[in-house]
This record gives structure tokens, sequence and C-alpha cells, in this order.
């Protein structure tokens, strides 16, 4: 028997010690009895690092949707798969039980079939979070089609870039969106975009708002008159295990987004497996992560994932703050919702609402907290831990990327003695190494380094679209023969993994490697630095000079800027050296980020450059205004 759900601490460290000495023995037996394959592989895993070249399970033939809906008609046909709860609490849900999901994926297929979708076709996906996605995805996978999900926030441009980079000639969309108590025009959006796409031939429209919108003849058409002619059974297109299922688009240090290429045989395994052990999924638990299925987190933890262990996964329209600041507290009670997994942006903005919005509302179901997307602040941590698990549920700070497909580095729920601000320990199969910046392997603990993987998982990217030369010199050139994930990570005394953000932003200043996250980390002690960004400028004699952008925590306070300025640099100087010392100082009232809270460097690069003719794609930034005002203070 694999071991499939682990359930001590004991087992979990037997088990990891045998998934990294023989990985291939390992992956084979959890593949081979929990999914249905319709040929079994010739090899399990073929890698090359320096090609870079990775197979897993290749010469196996299966389709991911007979795993994700068919194999359960047996024994949940009528147990329900997707729950959606729209934006509007007055709307009444919907309930799609497996059986339901199978019909409804099946016409989906049949209609992307009709209108001339083939096997190996990219069809981008621009839909809100409304039932119509997840078949969407789901109808794609049936077929062979490779989905590009592409998040409904995203601008025209923005769309534009992602529908020609992969040549997609289907789109799915809808006529709007709600968001909150605004409506948003997507078909306007996709019609904008298409103005620079000439290869898109075919436009599906969902109606979700009942908006006067135009249709475009011979190229727009509705859905629903579509689904209804079609048939509700459609043949599971038989697929190769490294078949490309999906691209998704992540930012890079470019301006031109990746488009993430991820397989179908290890990916499946990958996020199936992870999801039963970091959840702690259970038969009859009602799961709800509150991610978009724009995004990694939604296509792994949403989609896949959940539907892969037969689950009932929760797919939420709306915002945290409509109609008041309870909505999610007000929908873990509603359905008795088991596992909740957000970002801790999402837990910051909740706290900061006290906890009013809580107290009226029984949260008694929940079993399993996760949290996702960046490093969780102590504060945050103990703020979730108490409010809203009461102390009594475990917290799960999760560790990955759109690159690894799934999660890397997490407690397991119950089992790993968790640590605030600590992903802890790597899962099952994942081999975890810090790097120094000569390129060696840090072998002892209570260190930090650059974080890298040195061996393959069965659900990392295999490439970027259309660019394999910028995937390796991404991911497979910093280190040799490891893949780098751009993040810099403390190890403690008894191996616990801390991420502490991206440090391959390195500045090269008098030829010294200076990373801007230690440099950060630094300023970020001073009392009344609230948070920072360092980048680097031309300078005359160093090469690069610092530039940093600063917000301080009370504006105008009497106290003497060019004070604070002095103390920074002191602060630095002790705990890094003189040659990190800032050359010049910003204050500014926010930092531009993107929706998932990271800071867009880019923009702020390309001001320390004065150079902001062109500033590239914004379109992922939370709080474009901001970045006027950074430019009108630029030093
Ligand atoms: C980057 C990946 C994976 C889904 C969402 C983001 C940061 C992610 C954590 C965490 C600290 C984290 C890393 C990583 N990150 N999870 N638990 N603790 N940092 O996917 O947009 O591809 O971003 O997010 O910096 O490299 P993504």
């Amino acid at each position: 028997m694999s071991n499939y759900f682990i359930k001590s601490f004991e087992e979990y460290f037997g088990i990891y010690r045998k998934s990294v000495e023989n990985p291939e023995l390992f992956w084979q037996e959890i593949a081979e009895e929990h999914f249905l394959w319709r040929k079994k592989w010739d090899k399990v895993l073929d890698w090359d690092f320096t090609k870079p070249e990775i197979k897993w399970f290749q010469g196996a033939k299966l389709n991911i949707t007979e795993n994700c809906i068919d194999r359960h008609l047996v024994n949940r046909a009528d147990k329900v798969a997707v729950i959606f709860e729209p934006n509007n609490p007055e709307e009444k849900e919907e309930k799609i039980t497996y059986q339901q999901l199978y019909e409804r994926v099946n016409k989906m297929a049949n209609v992307l079939k009709s209108q001339g979708v083939k096997k190996g076709d990219r069809v981008c996906i621009y839909l809100p979070m409304i039932p119509e996605l997840t078949i969407s995805v789901l109808a794609c996978a049936r077929i062979g089609a490779i989905h590009s999900v592409v998040f409904a926030g995203f601008s025209s441009q923005a769309l534009a870039t992602r529908i020609n980079d992969s040549d997609c000639k289907t789109v799915i969309t809808s006529d709007g969106s709600y968001r909150g108590n605004k409506t948003i025009d997507l078909k306007r959006i996709v019609d904008d975009a298409l103005e620079e796409c000439k290869n898109v031939e075919t436009v599906l429209v969902v109606k979700r708002i009942n908006s006067n919108i135009k249709l475009k003849e011979n190229r727009d058409k509705w859905l629903a008159p579509l689904l209804e002619e079609a048939s509700n059974e459609c043949n599971a297109e038989l697929m190769d295990a490294e078949d490309p299922l999906f691209i998704l688009y992540t930012s890079g240090s470019t301006g031109m987004p990746k488009g993430m290429v991820h397989t179908t045989g290890g990916y499946m395994v990958y996020t199936a497996y992870t999801f039963k052990n970091a959840f702690n999924y259970q038969e009859n638990d009602v799961y709800w992560c509150t991610a978009d299925i724009g995004w990694i987190t939604g296509h792994s933890y949403i989609v896949y994932g959940p539907l892969l262990n037969g689950a009932t996964t929760l797919m939420f329209e709306g915002v945290p703050n409509y109609p008041d600041f309870s909505r999610f507290w007000q929908i873990i009670e509603k359905y008795k919702v088991n596992q909740f997994y957000t970002a801790p942006t999402a837990i910051r903005a909740l706290a900061k609402e006290g906890i009013e919005p809580i107290t009226p509302y029984d949260l008694s179901s929940l079993k399993v907290l996760g949290t996702v997307g960046e490093p969780i602040n102590e504060e945050a941590w103990h703020w979730y831990d108490d409010n809203i698990g009461k102390n009594k549920v475990s917290i799960v700070d999760t560790w990955w990327q759109t690159e690894t497909g799934g999660i890397m580095i997490t407690p397991l729920p119950y089992i790993t003695p968790t640590k605030p601000t600590y992903a802890t320990l790597p899962f099952l199969g994942i081999q975890p190494v810090l790097m120094d910046e000569n390129g060696e392997e840090i072998k002892e603990n209570q260190v930090e380094g650059r974080l890298c993987i040195k061996y393959p998982w069965p659900s990392i990217a295999r490439t970027i679209w259309g660019n394999h030369k910028r995937y390796k010199e991404t991911y497979f050139s910093t280190f040799k023969n490891k893949y780098f994930t751009g993040d810099g990570a403390l190890r403690d005394e008894v191996g616990y993994y801390r991420i502490t953000g991206r440090v391959d932003d390195v500045i090269i200043v008098s030829g010294h490697n200076l990373g801007t996250a230690p440099i950060e980390g630094a300023i970020n002690e001073h009392s009344m630095v609230a948070e920072s960004a360092i980048v680097g400028f031309p300078h005359d004699i160093k090469g690069n000079g610092l530039y940093g952008y600063i917000i301080l925590k009370v504006i105008g306070e009497g106290r003497n800027h060019d004070n604070v300025r002095k103390e920074i640099n002191q602060l630095i100087t002790e705990q890094i050296g003189p040659i990190a010392k800032l050359d010049k100082i910003q204050f500014v009232r926010e930092l531009p980020k993107t929706r998932s809270g990271k800071i867009m460097r880019r923009i702020l690069r390309k001001i320390a450059h004065k150079d902001t003719s062109n500033l590239g794609d914004t379109s992922t930034l939370l709080n474009p205004e901001i970045v006027q005002e950074i430019m009108d203070n630029a030093l």
C-alpha cells in the first residue's frame, strides 16, 4: 500500500525519507494506487536540469477529467462537487453534484468541439468566479485543449498580451461580472483586447449580469443556447502524461509575463496528493479556498486538487467586504466550512475591522486554516489563530509558486508542530536546499540562503510557452543543477523553513552582490518604518547605487526626516555594512503593489532610473494611482 494519507509526525518522517531516497518508487506507488490511467507509463521519471527537461510518467495515457469526475460517479454521483456562493447574498446559491458536473462539463466540451476547438488548441478563459469558469476549465481538459485562464481583473491590454502570446483562437467570457456593489463590463474589455488579437475566431459569452451588450457577427455567440443543444456525453480525449494541460501567466522581472506550462499526469498526482494531506480532507468535509481561479491557487486548490479527491469545493464570486466585513464568516457558518484557505493580505485587511464582524458567527466547523501567497507576519498569524481558529484549529502556512504547481513547504495539520511565520517542513518528495552567494549548498541549520529545489517533483512547470530559453535562464541558470525559486529563506535549528521574500533582485554595488531583502529587513527594524523597497540606479562611481522607497508609520510628526535617514543608514551599516547604505531615500505614502500583495519593483526601478517613458504592463497593480505621486516626488 502506498502512503496516500499521512497520519502522524513519525509517519511523515519515515515516508519523507523513503520519498527522497527513492523518489521514482515513491511516486510510482502513489500514482498507481490512486488514479485512473488508460495506459501505464514506461518510465516514472526522466530529467536533466541542464537542458532543462523533466518528464514524469512518460508513455502513460489518461484524461484528468475522468479522474476528477467520471470515476466518482460510482460512489459520489449525488455528492456535491461544487458549491457556488454568489456575490449577492440574496441570490440563491448553486450546488452542483458530481453527476451534474459530469453532464455540464460534457455539454461545454461538445460546444467547444462544435466551434472547431481541437486537442492542443489554446482556449482563453476570461470569466468571473461563476460555475462556468470551473466547467470551462474542465471542458478544455476533457477534449485536450489547453486552457489559459486570465484573471478577470486584468485590463484589456494585459488580456491581449496573453491571448496573443499563446495564440488562442477561442475566448470564453461573460457579459459582465459582479464585484461587491459594482458591475464590470467584461465583454467590453474583451472587445477592446480583441482589437489587438487578430487570430481570435470565436468568443463564447455567458450571460451573468444581463447587461445590454453587442455581439459581433460571426465571432460572438451566447453560450446558453449552444449548451442547450449539446449532448451531455463526450468522450474524454486520451492524453499523454506529458501533454500540456494548461498555461498560466505569471509576472517576471521583465514586463512580458511568463506563460508557465503545466502538463497532465504529474500535475494530477501532485495536486491531488498535496490537497489530501496539506488540508487533511475527509470525505464529508466542505472545503473553501478564497482565491480566484485566475491564479494557480485556484487551479490547483479550487478545481483540480479537490475534485481529484472527490471533495466538495466552494467557489465564492464576491469580495470579503460586501455587503459588509462579516461575509467570510457568514459563509463559513452557512456551509459549515471545514477547511478555509486564504492570503495574509486578506487576513490583515479583515483584522483591521476588529472582531465585531466575527463574533455573531459560528465558526466551530473549522478544522484547518490555510494561508498562502506571501510571508505571513507574526501579528496576522496570531490574529488568525486567536479569532478565527479560537486557538483550536491547525494553521498551515503553505509556501509554493505558480511554477511549482502545488504546495511545496507546509505543516501537515495536527501533525507538524507549527511555528508562526514558518512554512516549516518540505512536503513528501520535495528536496529544498539553501545556497550561498558563491553557489555552494549550505548544509547546516540556523542559516539563511537562497531557496532551491534539487530534485524534480511531478508538478513542476515544464517550460515557458514559446520561450524555453527564458525558462532555463530564470530557473536553472543561477545555481548549477538546481531549480531556483527566487526566494530567500531561513532554516532554523530543527530544519524548519521560513520564507523571507524574493531575493532575485540582486544589485551589484561596487562589485558586491547585494540582495534587496536583507537591506529592507534592516530598514524595517527602525521604529518609524512601516515598509520599504530597495532598487538599484546607475551610479557614476559604484556602478549601481541604492535607492530606497520607504513608508513611515507616522508622517510629518515633528521629527526631522534627515535624522530618520541617518538612523536608517546607521541600522544598515550595523546589520550589513556601510557598502549597503542607501544613496537616496524617498519617503512615500504607498508602494505600487500587485493584487497578490507583491511590490512591483520594476516600476520603482524605472523611476529610480529616471526612465519613465514606458512603465510596461501595470495592469496587475492594485493601486496604480500611487505611481504618479512617486514619480512627482522622485529624487
Ligand atoms: C511567490 C509565488 C502559490 C500561490 C500564490 C502565489 C511567495 C507564496 C508563500 C508563503 C511566504 C510565499 C513567494 C513565492 N509566497 N506563498 N506561504 N510564505 N511567501 O503564487 O504568484 O506564483 O507567487 O509568492 O515569494 O515565490 P505566485
